[in-house]
């Protein structure tokens, strides 16, 4: 109700410009707000969620928003990604609206404080949500040395984090997405699961690890890929980033700008990687999905396609924060 009084005003405002005030409020005001979450306990990834809606990477970078967006509904709620540095990301604008397509196309290049900032935020505050921290590369890193920022970030982050995302998908740092190929994520999963098996002997603690996949991969990469998640004993995936097709958009004056697509055009890749996992994984692995969820009924729908929980950003801009209690209440 409320949202949809904010948002005309909201949207006549830069996507970026509107994201920062939203957030900025949210936060300030936090402590006002009831926080009513819907509680539909379950188990993945050997974590305890309070409900399975979550909200995607990317909105909350460095982890300063968590009180306030603590108090949305979220059963989890991932942050980052976060690189071992900070960096600027691409210059403005980078965020653009396609409202009749209910989508984004973005390509901010991840924009964030560094992993020490983000640390500093989240601390070690009690939290009655799963934390997720996502983090990715350096742009100033070369992609063949790309596993020693993912340590770096991992190890960083381990202890603090409820569960870790590697990202390997996103489409605005370079060549990342070429950490996806045969060769590339073997040698990223060999090297972190070495260092999860020394954290976890070091630290006595164990935090699942998830990798986050595009929805623009090779039919035939499905299966390969398949495979590595399992002989790494990978805890979750994560499908999908924004893609860089741009199916369900064309014409429109913003489809050509260059970076990530994201919302309702979205929809049928992910939900298509969803079922091509599901049939290779079957139960093994459990699959977070996301990219155009923005209903109860595509919530719904991921569920019987074989995911366990599901994550939402689009769709909170278009539809506003009154579609987490909707789809948790919906389940
Ligand atoms: C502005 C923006 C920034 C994003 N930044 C990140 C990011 O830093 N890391 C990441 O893994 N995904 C990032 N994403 C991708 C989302 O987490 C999500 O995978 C994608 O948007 C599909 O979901 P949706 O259709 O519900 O938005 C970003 C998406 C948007 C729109």
């Amino acid at each position: 109700m409320l949202y949809s009084l904010v948002k005309p005003i909201l949207f006549s405002l830069d996507p970026e410009l509107a994201h920062d005030i939203s957030l900025g409020m949210l936060q300030q005001f936090h402590r006002v707000l009831p926080g009513r979450r819907v509680d539909k306990p379950t188990r993945v990834m050997g974590l305890d969620f309070p409900n399975p809606v979550g909200l995607a990477a990317g909105l909350d970078k460095n982890g300063e928003y968590l009180d306030g967006l603590g108090k949305l509904g979220f059963g989890f709620i991932e942050i980052g990604s976060v690189t071992p540095l900070a960096q600027p990301g691409n210059p403005q604008p980078r965020i653009f609206r396609l409202s009749r397509q209910q989508s984004l196309i973005n390509r901010m290049g991840f924009n964030n404080n560094g992993v020490d900032f983000l640390l500093d935020q989240v601390g070690d505050k009690a939290r009655n949500f799963i934390l997720g921290i996502n983090i990715g590369k350096n742009l100033s890193t070369p992609v063949d040395q790309a596993l020693s920022d993912y340590c770096l970030g991992y190890e960083k982050v381990y202890a603090s984090a409820d569960y870790i995302t590697i990202n390997i998908s996103s489409p605005n740092t370079p060549g990342l997405r070429e950490l996806q190929n045969e060769e590339a994520l073997e040698t990223l999963l060999s090297g972190i699961s070495e260092l999860r098996a020394r954290l976890e002997d070091r630290l006595q603690l164990y935090r699942p690890l998830a990798i986050k996949l595009s929805p623009d991969l090779e039919q035939q990469a499905i299966p390969v890929i398949a495979e590595l998640l399992r002989k790494y004993s990978v805890d979750g995936l994560i499908a999908t980033n924004t893609t860089v097709t741009r199916d369900g958009v064309q014409g429109h004056r913003q489809a050509d700008e260059s970076g990530g697509l994201s919302g309702a055009a979205l929809r049928d890749k992910s939900r298509q990687l969803l079922i091509d996992f599901h049939r290779e994984l079957g139960e093994d692995i459990p699959i977070i999905s996301v990219g155009g969820i923005d209903s109860t009924e595509e919530a719904k729908l991921r569920f019987e396609l074989g995911a366990k929980l599901i994550q939402l950003y689009t769709g909170l801009i278009y539809r506003g924060p009154g579609l987490i209690r909707q789809i948790a209440q919906s389940l």
